[in-house]
C-alpha cells in the first residue's frame, strides 16, 4: 500500500467565475463520483465554511491516491472597481483574465516549476459561452511550454467536466 501522496492545488480565478462552486463540488456531499473518503478528510471537511462571497478557504480532499489542499482564492482584487465602473463584457473580463494568468505565470514562485496548471473554461452552459478552443486562443495558453496545461469546458453547477479536470490533474502531478 503506497501512502498518499500531498499535493497543494491552488484554485485561481476571477470573481464569480465560479471557483468556489467548483470546489464545493470536490466536497463529500458531491464526492460518490470520487468514492469513498478517509475519515481526517472529514473532520477537515467539518471545520469548512459555507460559500461566502468573496471566498477565500483552505481544505483538504482526497481522490484516489492523492491528497490535494485546494486553496480557494477570492477573485475579488484591485480591478473590483474597475469592472463595477467600466468593464461589464465578457471580453474585457478575457483581457483581465489574460493580464491576471500572465503575472501569475512571470511571478518568481510560479515561472521556475514544472507544476501542471489545468483551466476550466466554466460556466459552458450559459447562451454566451465561448469554447474551451476560444478561451485557449484567448489567454495564448499555446504560450506556455514549460509546464503541462489541460484546458475542460465545464458547468460547475451540474459538475460536467470537473471529472475530467480531475484525472488529467492526477495524472499530471508526479
Ligand atoms: P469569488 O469567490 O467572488 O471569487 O467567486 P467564485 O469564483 O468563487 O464564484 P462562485 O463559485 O461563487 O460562483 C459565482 C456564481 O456563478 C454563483 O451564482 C454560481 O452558482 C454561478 N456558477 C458557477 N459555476 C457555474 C456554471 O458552470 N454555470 C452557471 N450557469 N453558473 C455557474
Ligand atoms: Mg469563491
Amino acid at each position: 500500500l503506497k501512502e498518499k501522496k500531498e499535493v497543494n492545488v491552488l484554485c485561481l480565478g476571477l470573481d464569480n467565475s465560479g471557483k468556489t462552486t467548483i470546489i464545493n463540488q470536490l466536497k463529500p456531499s458531491n464526492l460518490s463520483l470520487y468514492g469513498p473518503l478517509s475519515d481526517d478528510w472529514k473532520h477537515v471537511s467539518q471545520t469548512q465554511t459555507q460559500h461566502i462571497v468573496p471566498t477565500i478557504q483552505e481544505f483538504k480532499v482526497v481522490i484516489n491516491v492523492l491528497s490535494f489542499t485546494v486553496f480557494d482564492m477570492s477573485g475579488q482584487s484591485r480591478y473590483r472597481n474597475l469592472w463595477e465602473h467600466y468593464y461589464n463584457g465578457d471580453k474585457l473580463r478575457m483581457v483581465v483574465a489574460k493580464e491576471e494568468l500572465d503575472t501569475l505565470l512571470n511571478h518568481q514562485d510560479i515561472c521556475s516549476r514544472r507544476m501542471p496548471v489545468l483551466f476550466f473554461a466554466n460556466k459552458s452552459d450559459l447562451r454566451e459561452a465561448l469554447s474551451s478552443v476560444k478561451v485557449s486562443q484567448l489567454l495564448c495558453l499555446e504560450n506556455i511550454k514549460d509546464k503541462p496545461w489541460h484546458i475542460c469546458a465545464s458547468n460547475a453547477v451540474k459538475g460536467e467536466g470537473l471529472q475530467e479536470g480531475v484525472d488529467w490533474l492526477q495524472d499530471h502531478i508526479r
